[in-house]
């Protein structure tokens, strides 16, 4: 796609070759609508521990009771396997609840009573069996049916991102949805498994964070918070520019995201105003961790990126660090200041020849009109070709420190204490209906000629490990802006250890 000099029209990300893992196994039965869980060695599936109970209270002499209820429920969800009943490793309270009227049952039918009695208090254990396996299955089970579909919201390479809402908690989220068609299709396996795996691991204010994850037969499901302000590739293209005081906001906000991703030891590596939604407020939130990447030394066959944001070391094929972010935060600053990219091509190799062929640098003569010195000398210098010069290179603080930023109330903006300067209409959609359209049928064409490919049941392996639920992991990192840069660093390796560690047990299981 042709890069528009108005900077208005949507850049296409360019991703390297990524090579799709060869399944060693072949698939487990993927022809169920369900969502698929995993078990891990230490997990039972529900149907035996309930049979267990079932006979448990179904045998005792003279204490026959009706189990039709409870065996109706367990038939109804059809759910192959269900992450419970590990007492040990369970946060989940009604597992423990279940777990224990489980025990009460067996030592109930092991004394010796009056059968009327046995009888009655097994009734009442089942009845509160009963309740107990409902919030179990309730809270574990997630499927299209889960939710109701308000409408399309956003288009994203593998399919069309929804405003749902949660049937039972009424709770509003976004539902990306990604064909496997199209992931195999563009050879983008790797990315979309990557995704998940990062977005397990992260929880900030200031991104768009992961609720849930789960699968059918076709397609991958990625439930977020929703953002209802549309992003500001949406928002550029109608206002052509903004002025110095939103700027300030939107870099800030994107600042706060990067530095938390950073601390992280992540680098983002596609940071454009697709990119980053806007919640009700006006507050900026960053999402799409499609080629994030843990940060390595050696990385310079990483070139995945969208080319008119990519910093000139990525596009050069050399080792990049956290810099390459801050370069791109400079485009979007370019670009709203002025409405044009500093590096306009047709190509990322045009591109790339305007960035080798000078430096870029906002004149004192292009200065628009009620923008500071300050503001034009911050996007200067996150534009600097060579990244040990940009800011932020060093340590994040460059960039706080900067004059643009002197008195900047940075924990007013942390707290959503501040009045957003942009804010996104609350009547009106927010998004570009006659784009995803366009860009809706570009997929579904694709889709339908590559349909055949989810025959091949090794295909559903690459997907195995794609599953969240947020209620059941704690594991995630939250916020450390304000730790020291000890502390942070420690957490950085614990962050990627963690990261490895998860990736290297997921690709054992394929
Ligand atoms: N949580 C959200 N709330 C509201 N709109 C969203 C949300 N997430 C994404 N969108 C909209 O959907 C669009 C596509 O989403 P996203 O960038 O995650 O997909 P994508 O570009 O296909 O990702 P990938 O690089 O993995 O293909 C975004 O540009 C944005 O307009
Ligand atoms: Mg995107």
């Amino acid at each position: 796609m042709s890069l528009n000099v108005q900077g208005l029209r949507k850049p296409s990300q360019v991703n390297s070759p990524s090579s799709i893992k060869k399944p060693i196994m072949s698939s487990l039965l993927f022809n169920c609508k369900a969502p698929i869980n995993v078990p891990n060695s230490s997990q039972v599936s529900p149907q035996n521990s309930e049979q267990n109970l079932l006979k448990t209270l179904h045998s005792h002499k003279g204490s026959q009771v009706d189990v039709t209820n409870l065996t109706k429920l367990i038939k109804h969800n059809k759910s192959p396997t269900i992450e419970a009943f590990d007492t040990q490793n369970s946060q989940n309270s009604s597992q423990q609840q279940l777990q224990a009227l489980f025990a009460k049952a067996r030592e109930i039918t092991s004394n010796k009573q009056k059968p009327q009695i046995v009888k009655q208090q097994v009734q009442s254990i089942q009845t509160q069996s009963i309740n107990q396996l409902k919030e179990l299955f309730d809270n574990d089970i997630y499927c299209r049916n889960t939710f109701y579909f308000h409408f399309v919201v956003g288009i994203g390479g593998f399919g069309k991102v929804w405003k749902v809402e949660h049937k039972k908690t009424a709770q509003v989220y976004a539902m990306k949805e990604m064909s496997k068609a199209l992931i195999i299709t563009k050879k983008s396996v790797n990315s979309v498994m990557n995704e998940r795996v990062l977005l397990s691991q992260l929880k900030h204010p200031f991104l768009v964070n992961m609720n849930f994850a789960y699968q059918d037969r076709e397609t991958l499901y990625l439930i977020m918070d929703y953002m209802s302000g549309g992003d500001l590739r949406y928002h550029i293209g109608r206002m052509r520019r903004f002025n110095e005081e939103q700027t300030r906001f939107f870099v800030a906000c994107i600042f706060l995201s990067l530095e938390y991703v950073h601390e992280c030891n992540i680098i983002h590596r596609d940071i454009k105003p697709e990119n980053l939604v806007l919640d009700n407020k006006g507050y900026v939130h960053l999402t799409d961790f499609g080629i994030a990447r843990v940060m390595k030394t050696e990385n310079s066959s990483d070139t995945s990126g969208t080319p008119g944001y990519m910093a000139p070391e990525v596009m050069c094929r050399q080792n990049h660090t956290f810099a390459a972010d801050y370069y791109a935060l400079g485009v979007i600053a370019y670009e709203f200041m002025l409405g044009r990219r500093p590096y306009v091509g047709r190509s990322r190799q045009e591109i790339r020849d305007q960035i080798l062929a000078k430096q870029v640098q906002i004149k004192k003569s292009e200065i628009p009109n009620n923008w500071s010195i300050e503001g034009a000398d911050f996007i200067n210098r996150l534009l600097q070709r060579k990244p040990q010069q940009r800011l932020g290179f060093n340590e994040s603080q460059e960039i706080r420190q900067h004059p643009w930023f002197l008195n900047f109330p940075w924990q007013k903006l942390k707290n959503f204490e501040l009045v957003p300067p942009f804010q996104p209409n609350r009547t009106e959609d927010n998004f570009d209906q006659k784009q995803i359209l366009i860009e809706d049928e570009e997929n579904n064409e694709l889709i339908q000629q590559n349909l055949l490919v989810l025959k091949d049941p090794a295909t559903q392996d690459l997907f195995q490990s794609y599953e969240f639920n947020a209620n059941q992991n704690q594991n995630k990192i939250s916020s450390t802006t304000d730790q020291s840069s000890s502390s942070s660093s420690k957490h950085s390796r614990n962050f990627s250890q963690k990261i490895e560690k998860q990736q290297y047990l997921e690709s054992g299981t394929k």
